[in-house]
Order: structure tokens, then sequence, then C-alpha cells
């Protein structure tokens, strides 16, 4: 196997690509395909501040890495969920990073600064933990972005992530998520601009790459998130992919180029910014009242904290 740039010895195979490459052609390619990525879609602009919100995990470590490599100023934001552990080894997996490379990190803590955590909130408002989450992370990235001055927020959604989402909204034909799912959503009043570079990264390139980077993540997933919902059309296409290498990519890429725009009409209007008011509390714009977060923080901080559980049993993390 020889590196298809240098002809060197090559350490890993991308079947997409038809290639082989060395460590460094290797990460030189992670590197490109990122910026590719964001200039295709603008996702930021030449000295861009933005905000990676880092989880620990191998994609969001690796994507600060390259948005620093790439000449950004990227600091970090993690968010503590408070889900046992799991989460001690998470933020743990972050502050050594952001250490070591002399990075900016900032910290939200729901516990600590909102008085609930994630399967406190999923107990009272008896919905999944990952309801209580995702709206969590969704507020709190947003404020913290605009509190902070900062461009965009950037997330580590790669492309496994991002064709089995897609292939889960066309399975049902979703097409109010379908005209949402695009990997740049631009700012409006209230909220911050919010980019995917690793759309055309998949999972096995991350993890490789971080290897070759020397990055250490967390290779443990959310212990709440009983198998994570897209596990199974990730599967699906991994099959299909396996059979015939690329297919992810053009899915993924083809419903951007010609297919998310004719869902437009589908968007509901607050993606828009139709919210007509703002939170009587926290002030974001909202369609009445109380913001869904606010609601969450009035529910789940009064309550007595609960211990970690899975389909009603108690769990360790
Ligand atoms: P997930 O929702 O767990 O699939 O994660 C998607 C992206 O959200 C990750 O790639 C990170 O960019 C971000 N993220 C997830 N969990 C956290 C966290 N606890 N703190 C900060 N960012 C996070
Ligand atoms: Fe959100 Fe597990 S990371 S519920
Ligand atoms: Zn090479
Ligand atoms: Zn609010």
């Amino acid at each position: 196997m020889k590196c298809q740039v240098c002809r060197g010895p090559a350490v890993i195979d991308v079947r997409r690509h038809n290639a082989n490459f060395c460590a460094e052609h290797f990460c030189k390619l992670v590197r490109d395909q990122t910026a590719k990525a964001i200039e295709e879609h603008e996702m930021l602009a030449p000295g861009d501040r933005v905000l990676v919100a880092v989880s620990g995990g191998k994609d969001s470590l690796a994507l600060w890495d390259l948005l620093d490599e790439l000449g950004y100023e990227a600091d970090g934001l993690y968010l503590g969920l408070g889900i046992g552990g799991y989460s001690d080894r998470s933020g743990a997996a972050v502050r050594a990073f952001a250490t070591r490379r002399g990075l900016t990190l900032h910290e939200v803590d729901l516990r600590a600064d909102h008085g609930y955590d994630v399967p406190t909130a999923a107990a009272v408002t008896r919905r999944s933990p990952c309801s209580a989450c995702g709206l969590s992370k969704r507020h709190l990235f947003d404020r913290a972005a605009l509190e902070g001055g900062y461009d965009a927020v950037a997330t580590g959604h790669n492309l496994d992530d991002e064709a089995a989402v897609l292939f889960g909204n066309t399975l049902r034909w979703q097409t109010e998520y379908l005209a949402r799912q695009h990997p740049v959503l631009p700012a409006r009043p209230g909220f911050p601009r919010k980019v995917k570079p690793l759309v055309r990264l998949g999972e096995r390139e991350m993890a490789a790459y971080c290897v070759l980077r020397g990055i250490d993540y967390i290779v443990e997933e959310c212990p709440m998130a009983e198998g994570n919902k897209h596990l199974g059309y990730k599967e699906a296409l991994n099959e299909i992919e396996a059979r015939s290498p690329g297919s992810k990519q053009a899915f993924y890429a083809g419903f951007l180029a010609r297919a998310v725009d004719r869902f437009a009409d589908a968007a509901p209007d607050h993606a828009e910014g139709g919210e007509t008011a703002s939170c009587d509390r926290c002030g974001v714009p909202t369609t009445s009242g109380t913001c869904a977060f606010c609601r969450l923080v009035e529910r789940a901080a009064g309550a007595q904290p609960v211990a970690l559980t899975r389909k009603g049993r108690p769990i360790d993390a």
C-alpha cells in the first residue's frame, strides 16, 4: 500500500476516494476536506471567531484541532450535562486537550449554573434524556456564542451523522426537518450562525485523524442515549457503502445540491425568524411567554436529583 501523494508507505485506505495515504497526507486530506466544506457552504469567513462545541468525543475534538490549524480563532465550549462518570470523563478529556494545546475553553455546568442535570430533567418531564439534553445544548450553545461575541457555533456532526439523519427524515418524509437539514444555518436575531464543517468526512476518517494527531478522545457513547436512534440508519448506510463506496457522500451531497431547496415551503415559520415574542425570563426570541429552556429549568431545577436510569432501570455510568 503506497500513499497516493508521495508514494511512501500508506497507513490508511479511503475507499470513497479509491486511494491510500501516509499519515501526513491523510491529515492534509482531512484538513482540505474541512476547508472545502467551509468554503462551499460559506460557513466561515477568514478570521471569524468560532465557538466550537466540544463533547470530548473524536469529532468535536478533531474539529477544534482542525479549525485552529486552519487559522480560525477557535475557542471551545464544554457543557457539563451531569450524566455521572460519563460526564466527568468527557469534561476531563476536553480540559486536557485545551491545556495541552493552549486553547481557550469555556465551560457551562447544568447542575452548578442552572440547578439541574439531564437525568433529572428527563425524569421530571417524562421525556427521553436526549430531548432534555438537546434542548439544553441548543439554548446554551446559542447563549454562550452571543454573549461571547462569536461569529458562529461549530459542532462535530460528520457525514455519517448527517446521512443517517437524512435517511431517517426521508424514510418518513419529514419535510419540515428536510427543509432545515443544512450544514449552515445563518444567524438571525437572537440566534448565532451554526455550522457543521465535518460534513465531508466520515466516522472512520475522524477516528483515524485523532489517532494520527495524538488526540485523546473518549470512545464511550452517552449511557443514556440507549443505542442512539440513528444507529440502525447508520448500519444500513454502512452496508450500502461497503457495496458501493461513495454512496453516502452522493446521497447527502446530492440532497444539498438538488433537493433541499424543494422543501423550503415546508420550513416552519420560526426557522425563518417568525418568533414574535421574547422569553419573559431570558429574553430569547420565542413564540409566546416563557421559552422551552426556561420552562425546563423551572420544572427540573426544583426537583430532587435522580439516579441514572435507562428504560427505567438504574445504570452505572
Ligand atoms: P451529539 O448531539 O452527542 O451527537 O453531538 C453532536 C455535537 O454536539 C458534537 O459533535 C459536539 O460538537 C456537540 N456536543 C455534544 N455534547 C456536547 C457537550 N456536552 N458539550 C459541548 N458540545 C457538545
Ligand atoms: Fe444527550 Fe446523552 S448526550 S442524553
Ligand atoms: Zn504521503
Ligand atoms: Zn427563556
